[in-house]
């Protein structure tokens, strides 16, 4: 695995540590503050993950939403160009960054922010994106 820098990372522990690796993942995803989202890499980028923090930000549980697309969130002012945008960065390979008014299940407007990394397997293509979301209405 290619190194960023000289400092040893924790990824980069033996075999044997990767168990542990995945179970602080896991961990570190079902916990975290923000809301976490995976999507396949396929048109209307399916759902197949959420944690709880999504779930309480936006009003819908796990599984109500997995199989569906991210799209789900947006609604009449939602901003297109901020859209335009994220369709660029991915097509592209980039991570994108932005926010842009969201809407619960209840309808009710939030303001998102949100980061999507491409995740790419072993054979070097995107398979998967990871979205991290927060709700920063002022
Ligand atoms: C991982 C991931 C997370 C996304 N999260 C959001 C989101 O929180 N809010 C939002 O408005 N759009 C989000 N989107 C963008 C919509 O899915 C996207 O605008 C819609 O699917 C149409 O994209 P397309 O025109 O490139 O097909 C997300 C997309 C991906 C891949």
């Amino acid at each position: 695995m290619a190194k960023k820098s000289d400092t040893m990372s924790i990824f980069d522990y033996d075999p044997s540590f990767h168990n542990l690796m995945k179970r602080m993942l896991e961990n570190a995803m079902e916990h975290s503050f923000h809301g976490i989202m995976i999507t396949k890499a396929e048109p209307g980028y399916p759902i197949v993950y959420v944690n709880d923090s999504f779930s309480q930000m936006t009003g819908y549980s796990s599984e109500e939403i997995i199989g569906k697309s991210p799209a789900i969130l947006q609604g009449p002012r939602t901003d297109q160009a901020v859209l335009d945008r994220l369709s660029q960065a991915l097509s592209e390979g980039r991570l994108f960054h932005g926010e842009a008014i969201n809407y619960r299940k209840d309808g009710s407007e939030f303001v998102m922010e949100w980061k999507i990394v491409p995740i790419k397997n072993e054979k070097e293509i995107t398979s998967h994106y990871l979205a991290l979301q927060r709700d920063v209405t002022k």
